[in-house]
This record gives structure tokens, C-alpha cells and sequence, in this order.
């Protein structure tokens, strides 16, 4: 049967973000995180089920525009006065809005990016913030103030806690059962290996599919990783000739996803069954993930339906233990620099599940998938050598179907474009090209040419998402 993780946190000093339409929720949950005190955004409507938790120590609202006159959360507000629990009311606008009942202005300076601050009765409070100064030091000292003078926190909220919590839980919860994880070398999972070995060590199985579609030196640097230098328990499957079967032909970008999520499937499964009585299936699943697919964050805009390794706990019937369900991805990072991954590890760029695959325009073929993983591994390198790496959200290079004529010697070449794309982002969701330094581009550029056969000419992308999206299929 497939049981999701629990909804609420219960073990932790928490303040709850209620979002009443703001596009500023998650930032003022992850503000709040980053003094050390635990947060988790909720509608309105899951309030009441988390005021009964005795680990609220306070609630922010976060309201968007007109919130104040909005009467469903004016029993959102009623309920906070019963159980006598101090809030701070906080909209990010450059107009003044107005406020629900039980809370007042008292004062305000207008030539501050912070329109008004206020006092309120019965620990009750609100500020209006113009947008850009919710992460100023002033924003930062106002929510500081909040949770340490008004709900009385602590700074318990730290990696090492959020560890030995997460270790304790998933004991609990596993017993003396086997799980599962599909470990793709990405960070998420990596981190997520290494923290349910922690807690159940052998009782946990790894399972690398290898489909060779990986970049150069992946599959190396998760064995040596996460089975060598950690120990864990991992089958390395060695699918590639399946995957390129499967692919043979195939150029649609949909298709290639298609074809790669359902062979993915088909060997994990395989896997699993040799296993025998597994009984959960560890996925690192984000926060903002969880946010964004579920109903609960009220009216926050839904942005995009996550890819992961599409769909397996349906298929597997597993229970699913999801360690990061409550977590953002920079607190991901910070807990698997706490379990000793390295920085390679860490701050590896993302990759799309469906790996070189959709970074080939056109059929997959060995020679086509040996040419971006070559032309790849010199765009990393030189980034990394230009000090640039951590810099930068993504960076890569595409295998165009654009053959253009060139020249060595005297021979005319008729050979693949190469294209090069770097891109800022914040989470995936819009990014803007990297205004990259022209001696790199051309390092980057007569290295590939000269390197890399069949490729006689390099391109670099200068559009930004949207309308572009960051990968080319
Ligand atoms: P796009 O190309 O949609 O990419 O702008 C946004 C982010 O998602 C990654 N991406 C994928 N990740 N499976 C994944 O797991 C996919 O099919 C997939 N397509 C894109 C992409 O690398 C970028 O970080």
C-alpha cells in the first residue's frame, strides 16, 4: 500500500508561515530557517491542525494583496486569539495595505523601504515591508525579534539537530524492514543515501542504474562515493546496451523521457524483486516540491509539476520515507556537508533525469553520447579552473544536429556544432544566461574543436528562461 509521510513536524520549536497569497511565503519561511528556527508554510485551513501542536511557538501570516479584508482568514485569526499564540501579520507591498481585526499600525516611516512597523495587543504585531527589504538586515532583525523576544525560540534549528531528528524518525518508522533508494548521483539522493544508512545502515539497498547516459567520471565518483567511502549497501546495474536499445532511433525529446522513465522502472523493479521483502522506498523529495504539488500551500501560484524518477512508488507499492520533505535545498547541502560528503558531491550542478539523452538533439548513439560527454567535461573543467563552478546554477554542452563545413589543413571538414549553455538560477524555474568572460568562451571553444573529434564548430546560447528553456529537449 502506498503510505505517505506523516503531515506535521511534531518534534521541533516551530513557527508556522500561513500564506494568504504572497509570493513571499517560502522566503519568509526560509528567513526564519536561517535563524535556526524551524518554519513550515501552511494555508489557512491547516491551521487549526497545527496551533494544536504544543511545538507552534508562533505564526506569520503572509499576506498578499487585500488579504486584510479577506474573511477567511478572519477565522484563521480567531482561532490564534483562542489559543493565544503571538503573531506577526506581514505583507510586502509598496502600498499601504490594510489590516484583518486584532491588529494595528502604530506607527510608520515613509522614507524607509519599510513602510510601517506596529505594535499590536496580545502579541500581535504587523509590518509592511516594500518587497526587497524583507531580506534586508532590517527585515532580518524585525523576524529575528519576533522569534527569539516574542515567541521565546530557541536557535535549536541546526543541521546537526535536523540530522539526529530525521535519524531517530526514520528508525522509528523502519523498524527492522528493508528499504529502498534509487540512487542517481544527483545531490538530493546522495545526501538522502547517506543519512538513512546512517540510521538503518545495511537494512538500506542503493540501486545505481547505470544507463550510460550519465557524464564523465559520474558512475565512478558515486561508487567511490557513496558505496566506498561510506559503506553503503549499492547494486550497480549495468543497463546501458538496454537504454540504447530502447533509444535506437528515437528523436522526439517527449519520447526519450518516455522511454528512459519506463526502463528505469523495469530495472529498479528488477532490482527490487531480487531484493525480496522490501517494504520502503526512500525518495528526496524537496520541500519546495512538496510545496508546489500540494493543495495545502493555499493560494501560492502552482509553477511546475516536478520531474522525478517518474512515478516508481506507484508501481513498487512501497512506503515511501521522504527525509526531506520538510526541507529547502540549500538545508539539503548543509546536512550532507554535516554527514561528510564532499563539495564535488555538494555543489554538483543539477542533472535532468533523462541525462545526455536530451542533451543530444536527434538519436542517442554511442558516438553522439561519447561527443557531449567529452565536450561536457571540458566546459565543467574550464568553468571550474576559471573559478566560476559555484557561480553558476548549470552549465553544458549540447550535441546540436547541425552540421556545418570547417577547415584543418587543407581539408574542408563537414562536421557537428557544438553548443555551450550557462545559466544563473535560482531554482529552475526562470534563469538568465552567464555573461561568461570571452578568453573562457574561447579556451572552452578551442579546446572542444580541437579535442573532441567530429565537432568543428562551437555556439554559445545567449537566451534566457522564458522563453528559452534551460535544456535544449
Ligand atoms: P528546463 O529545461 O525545463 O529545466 O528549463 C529546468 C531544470 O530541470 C531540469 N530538467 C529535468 N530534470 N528530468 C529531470 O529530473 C527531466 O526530464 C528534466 N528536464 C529538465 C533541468 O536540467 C533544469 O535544472
Amino acid at each position: 500500500m502506498y503510505v505517505s509521510a506523516p503531515e506535521t513536524n511534531p518534534r521541533v520549536e516551530t513557527v508556522v508561515v500561513v500564506d494568504l497569497g504572497s509570493e513571499h511565503s517560502r522566503l519568509i519561511a526560509r528567513n526564519v530557517r536561517e535563524s535556526r528556527v524551524y518554519s513550515e508554510v501552511v494555508s489557512p485551513g491547516a491551521l487549526l491542525k497545527r496551533l494544536r501542536s504544543s511545538s507552534v511557538k508562533g505564526v506569520i501570516f503572509s499576506a498578499g494583496p487585500g488579504a486584510g479584508e479577506d474573511r477567511s482568514v478572519s477565522s484563521a485569526i480567531e482561532l490564534l486569539v483562542s489559543s493565544n499564540t503571538p503573531a506577526l501579520w506581514v505583507s510586502c507591498s509598496d502600498s499601504t495595505e490594510s489590516l484583518p481585526d486584532g491588529f494595528r499600525f502604530i506607527g510608520s516611516a515613509l522614507d524607509t523601504p519599510i513602510g510601517a512597523v506596529a505594535d499590536g495587543q496580545d502579541r500581535r504585531f504587523a509590518v509592511q515591508f516594500q518587497p526587497e527589504a524583507l531580506s534586508s538586515d532590517s527585515g532580518v532583525d524585525i523576524i529575528r525579534s519576533f522569534l527569539f523576544s516574542v515567541c521565546k525560540c530557541s536557535e535549536s534549528w541546526t543541521p546537526a539537530f535536523a540530522i539526529e531528528q530525521s535519524i531517530k524518525d526514520i528508525r522509528e518508522r523502519v523498524g527492522s524492514s528493508k528499504a529502498l533508494l534509487a540512487l542517481s548521483g544527483g545531490v538530493d539522493s546522495s545526501v538522502a543515501a547517506v543519512l538513512v544508512h546512517r540510521a538503518i545502515g545495511d537494512q538500506l539497498t542503493c540501486v545505481f542504474v547505470d544507463t550510460g547516459l550519465q557524464r564523465k567520471g559520474e558512475v565512478e565518483q558515486v561508487l567511490s562515493t557513496i558505496r566506498d567511502t561510506f559503506g553503503v549497501r549499492l547494486v550497480h546495474v549495468d543497463a546501458q546496451e538496454r537504454f540504447l536499445r530502447r533509444l535506437d532511433g528515437v528523436s522526439d525529446p517527449e519520447k526519450k523521457r518516455v522511454i528512459i522513465g519506463n526502463e528505469f522502472i523495469r530495472v529498479f523493479d528488477e532490482e527490487a524483486e531480487k531484493l525480496g521483502d522490501v517494504e520502503y522506498l526512500v525518495q528526496g523529495t524537496l520541500y519546495s516540491d512538496v510545496i508546489e504539488s500540494s493543495k495545502d500551500a493555499g493560494s501560492a501560484p502552482k509553477v511546475k509539476s516536478h520531474h522525478n524518477v517518474g512515478g516508481l512508488p506507484d508501481v513498487m507499492r512501497l512506503k515511501l520515507i521522504e527525509p526531506f520533505r520538510y526541507l529547502f535545498k540549500d538545508e539539503v547541502r548543509r546536512i550532507g556537508r554535516e554527514l561528510g560528503l564532499s563539495d564535488a558531491v555538494i555543489n554538483r550542478h543539477p542533472f535532468p533525469g533523462p541525462g545526455l539523452a536530451v542533451r543530444i538533439i536527434g538519436p542517442v548513439t554511442r558516438e553522439a553520447l561519447s561527443i557531449v560527454r567529452e565536450a561536457d567535461a571540458i566546459v565543467i573543467e574550464e568553468i571550474k579552473r576559471a573559478g566560476l563552478y559555484d557561480d553558476i546554477w548549470q552549465a553544458f554542452a549540447v550535441l546540436t544536429n547541425t552540421r556545418t563545413v570547417g577547415v584543418v589543413g587543407d581539408e574542408r571538414t563537414y562536421s557537428s556544432v557544438v553548443a555551450v549553455r550557462a545559466v544563473h538560477s535560482e531554482d529552475g524555474m526562470t534563469a538568465d544566461w552567464v555573461r561568461l568572460p570571452h578568453d573562457l568562451m574561447e579556451v572552452i571553444s578551442d579546446r572542444i574543436v580541437n579535442e573532441v573529434p567530429g565537432v568543428s564548430r562551437v555556439v554559445y546560447d545567449i537566451t534566457s528562461k522564458p522563453p528559452s528553456t534551460i535544456e535544449w529537449e
